[in-house]
C-alpha cells in the first residue's frame, strides 16, 4: 500500500524537522498519541479481514516502529545539541580569581576576649579556664554561698537532672549536683586548689542563667580576675581595674567609682561604676558626668581562701567579675545583646573583625 510508505516518509520528515524538544513532543502526540494518525491506522486493523490484516498488520506496525525510533533518535540529537550549546556558552574559567574573598569574621566577643588577655598579660596575669558544666560545690558552696543562701535564687541556675531520683539528703551528696556555671567565679576555687600562691589569673568564658531580654541572654560571657598574694589590699584592686579599663577603652579619662556592695565570696565587696557622657546621642565612656554599673569586685573572703586549703592569715587577695558582652557593646556600639548570638551573617559582617586584626598593646587593643 503506497499510502503507508507515503505516510512513513511524511512522518519521518516531520520528526526530523522538529527544531526543539517541545516541537518534537507535538509531533509525537500527533502521530502516536491517542488521537494520533499512526494510532488511528492501527485501530483500522480490527475491522479488516484476516487476510487483509496479515498483509497490512506488519506494515502498519512497521510504520509505528519507524516513527517511534525516529522520534527517539531525534530526541537524542536535540539533547546532545543542547548539551553542546551549554558546554560552549557556560564556560567556567578556573584561572579567574574568586571575587568573594574570605567570608568569615572574628566575633566581637572573641575579639574582646583576646583584647582582655593581651591587656592582663601585660600586667602579669595568666589565663585560667574551668568547665561550663560545674558542680554545686565550686559554683556556690565553696564561694561561701551555702545551700539556703538567697543568692542561689538570684542566679536563676540551670541544674542538670539528678541521675538518682531520690532527692539528696546530705550536704556531701548535694555537693556533686551538676549545673551550668552561673558565673566564672568557680574558676577562683579551681585555681586556688590547683596552684600555689602568688596567683594572678583572669578567666574569661561562657556562663549561664535562665534569663532573656534585650540585655540578658541565657548564655553570656564573663571575665573573672583573681589575685592572691601577701599584703594585697583594696588599693591594688582599684589600680588594676583602672589600668585595665583605660587600656581597654583606650582613654586616659576613665573614672571609676567604687560603691559598697555585697557578694558572699568577697569582704568587703564593691560594685564598680564607670563615668560616661553622651556624645551625639551615644554613650561615651570617660569623665564623671553620669555613672553606669560595670562590674562586681571585692577582697576575697577569708572563708573562701580557707575552703581552698590556704591560710587566710597568710594569703589575701582581690577578685572581680565583669560581663564581656557588656564590654563589647560599650566599646563597639551594639545595643541589643540578643543579636550577638543570632548568627546573622549580616550582623557578623558589620561588627566582626578580620582574622588578622590581632589585638596588641603596641598596635592598639581596639584593632
Ligand atoms: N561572680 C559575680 C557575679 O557574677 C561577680 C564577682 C566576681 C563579684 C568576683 C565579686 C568578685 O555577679
Amino acid at each position: 500500500m503506497a499510502d503507508i510508505d507515503e505516510m512513513k516518509s511524511e512522518w519521518l520528515a516531520r520528526v526530523d524537522g522538529a527544531g526543539d524538544l517541545a516541537a518534537l513532543e507535538q509531533e509525537r502526540v500527533a502521530a502516536l498519541g491517542k488521537q494520533g494518525a499512526v494510532t488511528g491506522l492501527l485501530k483500522t486493523l480490527g475491522g479488516m479481514s484476516p487476510e487483509q490484516r496479515q498483509a497490512e498488520g506488519p506494515r502498519i506496525h512497521g510504520l509505528r516502529e519507524a516513527v517511534t525510533e525516529a522520534i527517539a533518535a531525534r530526541k537524542r540529537a536535540l539533547e546532545q545539541a543542547e548539551l553542546e550549546r551549554r558546554l560552549a556558552t557556560e564556560r567556567l574559567d578556573l584561572s579567574l580569581p574568586t571575587d568573594a574573598g574570605p567570608r568569615g569574621s572574628v566575633h566581637p566577643v572573641s575579639q574582646v576576649m583576646d583584647e582582655l588577655a593581651e591587656i592582663f598579660a601585660d600586667l602579669g596575669f595568666a589565663v585560667a579556664t574551668g568547665p561550663e558544666i560545674e558542680d554545686d560545690w565550686r559554683n556556690f558552696t565553696a564561694l561561701n554561698i551555702p545551700e539556703t543562701h538567697p543568692a542561689r535564687a538570684m542566679h536563676d541556675t540551670f541544674y542538670f537532672a539528678q541521675a538518682e531520683t531520690p532527692p539528696p539528703t546530705s550536704g556531701r551528696e548535694r555537693a556533686t549536683r551538676m549545673l551550668l556555671r552561673t558565673h566564672t567565679s568557680p574558676v577562683q576555687i579551681r585555681t586556688m586548689m590547683d596552684q600555689e600562691p602568688p596567683i594572678r589569673i583572669i578567666a574569661p568564658g561562657r556562663t549561664y542563667r535562665s534569663d532573656s531580654d534585650a540585655t540578658h541572654t541565657p548564655m553570656f560571657h564573663q571575665i573573672e580576675g583573681l589575685v592572691i598574694d601577701r599584703g594585697i589590699h583594696l588599693g591594688h584592686l582599684k589600680w588594676t581595674l583602672e589600668t585595665f579599663l583605660k587600656a581597654y577603652f583606650e582613654r586616659d579619662d576613665i573614672v571609676l567609682r567604687l560603691r559598697p556592695s555585697y557578694f558572699p565570696f568577697t569582704e568587703p565587696s564593691a560594685e564598680v561604676d564607670v563615668g560616661y557622657h553622651m556624645e551625639k546621642g551615644r554613650r561615651v565612656l570617660g569623665g564623671s558626668e553620669k555613672w553606669m554599673e560595670l562590674l562586681g569586685s571585692g577582697m576575697v573572703h577569708p572563708k573562701v581562701i580557707a575552703n581552698c586549703g590556704l591560710d587566710p592569715d597568710e594569703w589575701q587577695g582581690f577578685a572581680f567579675g565583669c560581663g564581656i558582652d557588656r564590654l563589647a557593646m560599650l566599646k563597639y556600639g551594639m545595643d541589643d545583646l540578643r543579636a550577638f548570638f543570632d548568627g546573622d551573617i549580616r550582623w557578623l559582617r558589620h561588627y566582626g573583625f578580620a582574622a588578622l586584626d590581632v589585638p596588641t598593646l603596641s598596635g592598639g587593643v581596639g584593632a
